[in-house]
């Protein structure tokens, strides 16, 4: 039996953060034992909205090394970008002609992305679940880890793949594509804002001080959980809707500490913030140390960097080339050859 597959990516806009590796990277990583994993650096998706080509570059590669300083291994799973298999730009063409206008203009990434670039949205900020679609189809994916903001964008891919190309295009014995489902894990499913527990942790957020990004350094990880909001009551607690920082911080000790709900919430219950925070700001700091540390090693030795995405991007392509070659036939282009 074929183990099943996995594919999932994130942007290199910006310095990932907290929701990211919590609500993502951290599942990529325990699904590699079981899964036949390939995992992306999505930088066609990072065009979407304006963006400056001095950086674009380097950011790729930072979000890549840090996949690996995360735990992804190259020898078990495909790590590579986006933009170097250009599988993804083609599939994302001939699903653009089957997609419905209507589908995405309900998307709500879409709606709140557009709202903040004003009169400066692209067709790709439209176009981008599509290419996300695309990105999970050709690898015919099974499972696709990501937070819960994603889960419309996976229905859309579902979508497409069933009611637009496989109902149209293929048979009920032979499908032309394969329909994913989302692997939407509850812990880190959704970290929210050091500032506002009720908004979600984002890289768009113009507050630095509402993210911890897997790169800031120890005393900027201590001053921000410093100044994280918190609220006048003593005692830490889960799920209480009046308390929703309370919540979130004490979900993110739960999981960086490693000792989990059950015993944080018995540790922190009458505890006050004054000593709840250093606790949260010490188990952060150490949770991270390890990832900078070899992120910091990657990024000093290019040539083993360029060696593994290399691997990757050439595992990959033989996956997605012959998943792009399916869908060509069942639309009724002529073979390459
Ligand atoms: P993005 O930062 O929007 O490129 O998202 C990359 C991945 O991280 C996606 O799988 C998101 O669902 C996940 N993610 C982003 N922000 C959060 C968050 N605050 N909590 C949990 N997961 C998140
Ligand atoms: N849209 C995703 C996000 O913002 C990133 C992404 C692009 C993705 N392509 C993907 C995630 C394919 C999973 C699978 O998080």
């Amino acid at each position: 039996m074929p183990r099943p597959r996995v594919l999932s990516g994130v942007q290199p806009t910006g310095a990932l953060h907290l929701g990211n590796w919590l609500g993502a990277i951290r599942n990529w990583v325990d699904l590699q034992d079981t899964h036949d994993t390939f995992v992306c650096v999505v930088d066609l998706h990072a065009i979407t909205v304006p963006h400056d080509p001095a950086q674009l570059a380097g950011d790729t590669r930072s979000t890549a090394a840090l996949y690996l300083a995360c735990g992804m291994d190259p020898e078990r799973c495909s790590v590579f970008i986006q933009s170097q298999i250009a599988a993804h730009s083609e599939l994302c063409w001939l699903l653009n002609c089957v997609t419905p206008l209507n589908w995405l203009e309900r998307m709500i990434q879409f709606k709140e992305k557009s709202v903040k670039q004003g009169d400066n949205v692209s067709v790709g900020l439209l176009d981008y679940p599509v290419l996300m679609a695309a990105d999970i189809l050709l690898y015919d994916a099974d499972l696709v880890p990501v937070g819960e903001d994603q889960k419309q964008h996976l229905e859309l891919a579902r979508d497409i793949a069933q009611q637009r190309i496989n109902a149209r295009f293929g048979s009920e014995e032979l499908p032309v594509l394969n329909v994913p489902k989302p692997l939407i894990l509850k812990e880190g499913a959704r970290v929210m804002s050091l500032t506002d527990g009720r908004s979600k942790m984002s890289k768009s957020d113009p507050n630095e001080g509402s993210r911890i990004t897997l790169l800031d350094p120890p005393e900027l990880i201590t001053k921000k959980i410093k100044r994280a909001k918190t609220d006048p009551q003593m005692g830490l607690e889960f799920d209480n809707p009046e308390r929703p920082e309370t919540h979130n911080l004490l979900s993110l000790y739960a999981i960086l500490s490693g000792q989990g709900r059950e015993a944080a919430a018995a540790e922190c219950a009458e505890m006050g913030w004054g000593t709840f925070k250093p606790l949260l700001a010490e188990a952060t700091v150490a949770a991270l140390e390890p990832i900078q540390a070899r992120h910091r090693e990657l990024m000093n030795d290019p040539a083993e960097l360029d060696q593994v995405l290399d691997q990757g991007r050439q595992k990959a392509e033989n996956v997605a080339n012959a998943t792009l070659e399916r869908v060509r036939k069942s639309l009724g282009f002529s073979p390459r050859h």
